[in-house]
């Protein structure tokens, strides 16, 4: 009898849950080994609000594979309730008028007052807040195999110079330099950290927020493509449609001694059961120490009509910027919390270190946004920018010169 009841009352409960629970069906490009396993945190925490989620994953780092799938989902009217959206993007599809308004829950869970401006500036639409931000990545990040240094007897290049005078030594002990993945996005993510040190955080700015056309075809330019080709020559013959982790793996094994690659590669290194500071080494790209290229992850969210398919959508809203997955998340992803109010007891040095020059460059104005990932510029301007940046280094004979010149060129056109 008294099983009975609790049974009864066991059915009453599950079917309340089950009739204010709704589904969320996100949109995101985060397959690999770290990026999963960050991004299960989300759906486990939605989960045990009782809510459904419905995966709808789209690999290839980046993200550019996503954003076409993307368009075809909502312009058949038809979106997912989230979509890993960046930057520029967000303005895009605010504009087409796709997205929904999250001023309630921004409002409940305090936004303002724990991420910093510059962050909620990019997740709004017309004042109104259309996407909700997981992280701060930092991209100008070297990752290196300390084992792989000494058996080369090289030291970790602080400098562009000592980039090309250690990987001349690890060459000579026969281990690869440099970690590398032929695809536009990973060789834009070489060629702006190379950018970042040639031109400086100033013409940086110029260059690929402002789009100026001197800085895009002046001689600092051509010097950039200069120091970049070099890069050619330490990387692997089967570096052609390497996807980026399977080249951190690379640098974890001791197989090339280093990638250049934001700081979503600590997130392989993690989930390898890798320590930072003992079996890998992070450090600024060669002559970028207090500049951060800033990479902030962020989901929009669409219009949806179905009341418990936007009661979920909320839930989730929520959940992204709670403290607790917060933490778990990019623990698990290598990036830093978009909560400046954070505990950071759990972190490594390399979360560390980027929290902190986070936070000064952001006083000294060496705080920029990524070219290669859509955070500096529109996606127009972007991919003009990939064409030059990723023919010029696939074809060994091109020319510097011309390249600055086609560069400004391309983007001219293409706004
Ligand atoms: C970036 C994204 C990162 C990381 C990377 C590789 O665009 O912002 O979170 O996942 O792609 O997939």
């Amino acid at each position: 009898m008294k099983l009975n009841k609790t049974l009864l009352m066991f059915s009453l409960l599950t079917a309340t849950s089950a009739t204010n629970a709704g589904q969320v069906e996100v949109l995101h490009w985060w397959t690999s080994g770290g990026e999963a396993k960050a991004l299960n945190a989300l759906k486990d925490m939605l989960e045990e609000q009782g809510h459904d989620w419905k995966d709808f994953a789209v690999a290839g780092g980046g993200g550019e594979s996503a954003m076409t799938v993307l368009k075809t989902r909502a312009v058949s009217g038809n979106p997912p309730s989230a979509a890993q959206i960046v930057g520029h993007d967000i303005q895009e599809w605010g504009g087409l008028g796709f997205l929904t308004n999250l001023d309630d829950v921004a409002k409940q869970g305090g936004w303002e007052q724990v991420v910093p401006p510059m962050v909620t500036d990019i997740m709004k639409f017309n004042d109104g807040y259309v996407a909700v931000p997981v992280n701060v990545h930092r991209v100008n990040w070297l990752w290196a195999n300390p084992r792989a240094f000494e058996k080369a007897e090289a030291k970790v290049p602080t400098t562009l110079e000592e980039f090309f005078i250690a990987g001349d030594k690890l060459k000579a002990a026969g281990i690869i330099p440099l970690a590398h993945g032929g695809q536009p996005w990973q060789d834009a993510t070489v060629f702006e950290a190379v950018a970042l040190e040639v031109l400086g955080s100033e013409d940086y700015l110029k260059a690929f927020v402002e789009l100026d056309m001197d800085v895009l075809s002046g001689e600092k330019m051509v010097e950039v493509f200069t120091q970049f080709k070099k890069m050619r020559n330490y990387i692997d013959a089967n570096s052609p449609g390497r996807d980026w982790n399977v080249a951190t793996t690379m640098v974890i094994n001791g197989d090339a001694a280093m990638q250049i690659m934001g700081d979503w590669a600590k997130g392989e290194f993690s989930a390898a059961g890798k320590v930072a500071g003992k079996d890998y080494i992070c450090v600024p790209a060669p002559g970028t120490s207090g500049q951060f290229t800033h990479n902030v992850d962020s989901f929009a969210f669409f219009e949806l009509s179905d009341e418990k398919s936007k009661k979920a959508q909320k839930a989730l809203a929520a959940t992204i910027l709670d403290p607790k997955f917060q933490e778990v998340f990019n623990l698990n992803k290598g990036s830093i919390p978009v909560r400046l109010d954070m505990d950071m007891s759990k972190f490594d040095t390399c979360a560390l270190d980027s929290m902190a020059d986070f936070k000064s460059t952001a006083k000294t104005g060496d705080l920029v946004p990524s070219m290669a990932h859509g955070m500096a510029t529109t996606s127009y301007a972007q991919g003009a920018i990939f064409d030059v940046v990723t023919h010029f280094f696939n074809d060994k004979n091109a020319d510097p010169k011309q390249a600055a010149k086609k560069l400004a060129k391309a983007v001219k056109a293409a706004i």
